[in-house]
């Protein structure tokens, strides 16, 4: 069984609400149907998820507002995730959303029902989203839950899909000269000037290096090239391995 997530800037144009990259989902499910094994899949939310949590105070202490906010991010992200449930079926990848309130509640978690869904060869679908906890309205990330499930199912493999080929040693949007770190093991220390609500690359690399604590092998791959999956491996691999 192999753990993937889609990253919300692979799947969504970031900066524009609500905006799906159709093609781009297509493309990596066809991908992923090419995968002759199970999977868990995971999904951020890119700009059907952060724009909205920043706007509204989340994460943050329970109020008129953040209720609010968390009513909208959740119907958004359960829309993206009814979309990409819609194109794993157009593919034959029947699957099972199961969103974060009916896993998460406060510090108690609960991801025995992802086992009941893969031992049926179902695929469960899970994906970044609100939820509370004590106070508070959380967001829980897609790379959290993604470390959640490895931990919890000890997959061969956990990947995930970005906009970029993997990790450079500094942001490669902003700085052009920016290096590909085709492996990383040890300490990896970057200022992202940007952090999203969920924290940005340095959240995702801290979940990532997590994982491969675990002794899972961890990929970043980018999302607009998803048949680099194949290469995993071999010389020719674009991406970063953890
Ligand atoms: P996703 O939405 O795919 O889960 P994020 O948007 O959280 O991922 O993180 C990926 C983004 O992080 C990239 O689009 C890139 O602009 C930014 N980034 C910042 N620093 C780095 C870095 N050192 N290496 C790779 N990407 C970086
Ligand atoms: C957060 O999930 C989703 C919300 C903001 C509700 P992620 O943190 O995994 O999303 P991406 O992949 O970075 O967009």
């Amino acid at each position: 069984m192999i753990v993937i997530k889609l990253g919300g800037s692979a799947i969504t144009k970031k900066s524009e609400y609500r905006s799906f990259n159709e093609s781009v989902v297509v493309n990596i499910v066809k991908t992923l149907k090419g995968i002759n094994d199970n999977m868990i899949i995971v999904h951020g939310g890119g700009s059907f998820g952060h724009i909205k949590a920043k706007e509204y105070g989340l994460p943050g202490f329970a109020s008129e507002r953040t209720m609010k906010g968390m009513n909208i991010v959740h119907n958004d992200m359960a829309n993206l995730n009814l979309k990409i449930s819609k194109i794993l079926y157009s593919s034959g990848i029947y699957n099972i959303p199961l969103p974060v309130s009916s896993l998460v509640y406060d510090n108690k978690k609960n991801y025995a029902v992802f086992g009941k869904y893969l031992n049926m060869g179902i695929t469960p679908v899970s994906y970044g989203d609100t939820y509370i906890h004590g106070n508070k309205i959380g967001i829980y990330s897609g790379d959290n839950i993604a470390y959640d499930v490895a931990r919890r199912f000890h997959p061969s493999a956990v990947v995930f899909f970005s906009d970029v080929d993997g990790i450079y040693d500094k942001n490669p949007k902003t700085n052009p000269d920016a290096k590909l770190l085709k492996t990383i093991s040890g300490e990896f220390q970057h200022d992202d000037a940007t952090p999203d609500v969920t924290g940005g690359i340095m959240n995702k690399y801290r979940k990532m290096r997590g994982i491969s604590d675990l002794g899972i092998p961890v990929y970043l791959i980018n999302g607009l090239y998803p048949e680099r999956i194949y290469n995993i491996g071999k010389n020719n691999f674009t991406g970063t391995v953890i």
